[in-house]
């Protein structure tokens, strides 16, 4: 994947987290995600007081591109640590059930994107971080 694009996705996904409402975790993420029409949706944790309530930032951007039409999913940026941190300390990776929410929406040769910085990144498939997944063919 083109490197420009690869950077346009973190700092999207940077500015997505600035609008993480995680006031019961301090854990604030975001997430940029690219569909096969070019568009960008950005997506940030929404917490719950009801905890299990909560949307992931994966899911949040994913919902709006779904619900705006675009369902084809390219590659996807998640950045995330805690709130007040000068810096992020560790890749975010994307959950389980954000996994297997994107594996709706996206081929296995989906980008993954999980970064620090606009230059400490890590680039994987989605099929390389959910293998062996179930899908709609699992239930043809
Ligand atoms: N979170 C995400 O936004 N994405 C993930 O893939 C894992 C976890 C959020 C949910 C919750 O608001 C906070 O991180 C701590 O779990």
């Amino acid at each position: 994947m083109d490197e420009e694009l690869i950077q346009t996705l973190i700092i999207n996904a940077f500015e997505a987290r600035t609008k993480s409402y995680c006031k019961y975790s301090g854990y604030a993420v975001g997430a940029a995600l690219l569909t096969s029409d070019g568009e960008i949706y950005r997506g940030c944790n929404v917490e719950n007081s009801s905890y299990g309530a909560t949307i992931c930032a994966e899911r949040c951007a994913a919902l709006k591109a779904v619900s705006e039409g675009s369902n084809e999913f390219m590659a996807i940026a998640i950045v995330g640590g805690m709130k007040d941190a000068k810096e992020l300390k560790d890749y975010a990776y994307p959950c389980g059930v954000c996994r297997q929410f994107l594996s709706e929406f996206g081929s296995s040769d989906m980008t993954v994107i999980v970064a620090k910085s606009i230059d400490d990144k890590k680039v994987f498939t989605l099929g390389e971080l959910l293998p062996e997944s179930f899908s709609a063919d699992s239930i043809k």
